[in-house]
């Protein structure tokens, strides 16, 4: 039997995106379920899960090296169980290589066996038997699988699932499957569940949230779906991740006009300024295109602030291709860019494009790029010196006595304070500004 009444820990460590975080809270879900509790320490687990991300080859690398590290931990707990799931191990080779290599690994899964996870840990706990699951058509939604959360009053809920955008540099449409949305039913209950537990700040998500609605009985699109939650009470902080430029409509905008519960904040990934590379990268808009949509956002919501991600290095990136991107980094001036070196990923279709450049280059041309992105950013901090913001705190570090937490609109914010004030908003009133973040004061 699993639980034999002493206590049973757990451990996951995750990787990527709040997709990924928020996959970890259900598979925290289901072992809670089977009465094992949270441990911060994997030398403790009975159980310890590894929830992988392979969007680019450098985190690949490095967490295949740290599964096969886990080989020493496991010697010393012979009967520790070692999960690996999340988007690597969809790809198949590369799993059934991990589980022949790895023989310390009872069970590796796919992107759609996570509700399998309480099976197959009984299964290898009982018999011993070690399990590879990949499945092929990852199109299904599964309702219903317990969660634990660890960051109220904060709380993740999926619109929608997979990627249907084949962005020629990007893996997740193969390892997440296609586009699918949950309906519009399933995801107001959830809310409604979090706010009467005391939930406030909802964070929606999907790869696309634009697309949200296509494939459902009854169509409602995503502008209609935020009123909708909008017109829920209890909830004081909505936001969304990601939306694609491409997709993004005027109903959508209109909403940030009259916002309510909405957050002051758009993430919009516009990956390179040059729109000869954007068709390369098969993002199916301009340059142009997202200046626009950039000017319509501010003239509905003038303060509103738009972080982005950015690649420098794909395939053929000239030097003055790469120039248009530091131009448009100015002209936008982002709240804060995610900037990343191309990474060739296997089965994309920029793997066999002409032109790949580089670690040197791509090296140079992120730091010039960091460079421009930081003084954008420091330009933000500073114009919020002397005034006062509502924050809600997120985490501490203990060992400066200090807090941080976000404003509505995303930005980072520490301060001196105790850790209790973890979970609560507090109004700050913000003293210095630098380059990824603010420092204030309570108030
Ligand atoms: N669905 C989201 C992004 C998910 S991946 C969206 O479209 O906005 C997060 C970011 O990782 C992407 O926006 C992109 O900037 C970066 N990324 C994806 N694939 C990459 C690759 N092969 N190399 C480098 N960066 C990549
Ligand atoms: Fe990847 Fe593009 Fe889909 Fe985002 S929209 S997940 S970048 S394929
Ligand atoms: Fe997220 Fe990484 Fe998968 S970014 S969708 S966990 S490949």
């Amino acid at each position: 039997m699993i639980n034999s009444g002493t206590k049973k820990l757990y451990h996951i460590v995750t990787y990527g995106c709040q997709m990924n975080s928020h996959e970890s809270e259900k598979i925290a879900g289901m072992l809670t379920n089977l009465g094992y509790q949270k441990t911060d320490s994997p030398e403790e687990a009975d159980v310890l899960a590894v929830n992988t991300c392979c969007i680019r080859e450098s985190a690949e690398t490095k967490i295949v090296s740290n599964i096969g590290a886990l080989r020493k931990l496991k010697a010393e707990k012979k009967d520790m169980a070692i999960i690996v799931c999340g988007c690597m191990t969809q790809q198949k080779p590369l799993s059934q290589r991990m589980f022949q290599r790895f023989s310390h690994v009872n069970i590796i899964i796919g992107t759609q066996n996570l509700h399998r996870i309480p099976e197959f840990l009984e299964e290898t706990l009982e018999t011993g038997r070690r399990t590879l699951a990949i499945e092929d058509d990852a199109l299904k939604i599964y309702e219903d699988i317990p969660t634990e959360r660890y960051t109220k009053p904060s709380a993740y809920v999926n619109i929608m699932y997979g990627c249907d955008n084949y962005c020629a540099y990007c893996i997740v449409p193969y390892v997440r499957g296609g586009e699918r949305s949950r309906t519009p039913e399933k995801i107001l209950a959830e809310i409604d569940r979090l706010t009467d537990d005391g939930f406030s700040e909802i964070t929606l998500l999907g790869q696309n949230v634009n697309s949200y609605g296509k494939g459902l009985p009854e169509s409602l699109s995503f502008a209609e779906l935020l009123r909708e939650i909008e017109k829920r009470g209890g909830i004081k902080r909505l936001r969304f991740m990601t939306s694609h430029p491409k997709d993004i409509s005027d109903d959508l905008i209109a909403v940030f006009k009259d916002r309510k519960s909405l957050c002051n904040h758009i993430h919009l990934p516009v990956q390179s300024g040059s729109s000869r590379i954007l068709k390369l990268m098969n993002r199916k808009y301009d340059r142009d295109h997202y200046l626009k949509v950039v000017e319509k956002l501010r003239a509905a919501s003038p303060d509103i602030a738009i972080t982005t991600d950015l690649i420098v290095g794909f395939p053929g990136e000239t030097e003055s291709d790469f120039e248009e991107t530091l131009s448009l980094v100015k002209e936008v001036g982002f709240d804060s860019c995610f900037t990343f070196k191309y990474s060739k990923r296997s089965g994309t279709k920029a793997e066999t494009m002409d032109g790949h450049l580089s670690d040197t280059v791509k090296t140079e041309r992120i730091m010039r790029l960091i460079a421009v992105a930081n003084q954008e950013m420091m330009v933000k901090h500073k114009s919020m010196v002397g005034k006062t913001y509502e924050v809600l705190v997120e985490g501490a570090h203990t060992e400066k006595n200090q807090v941080f937490g976000r404003t509505d609109d995303f930005k980072l914010v520490n301060f001196l304070g105790p850790s209790e004030l973890k979970g609560q908003y507090v109004s700050v009133k913000i003293r210095k500004g630098m380059k990824n973040s603010v420092f204030g004061e309570l108030v």
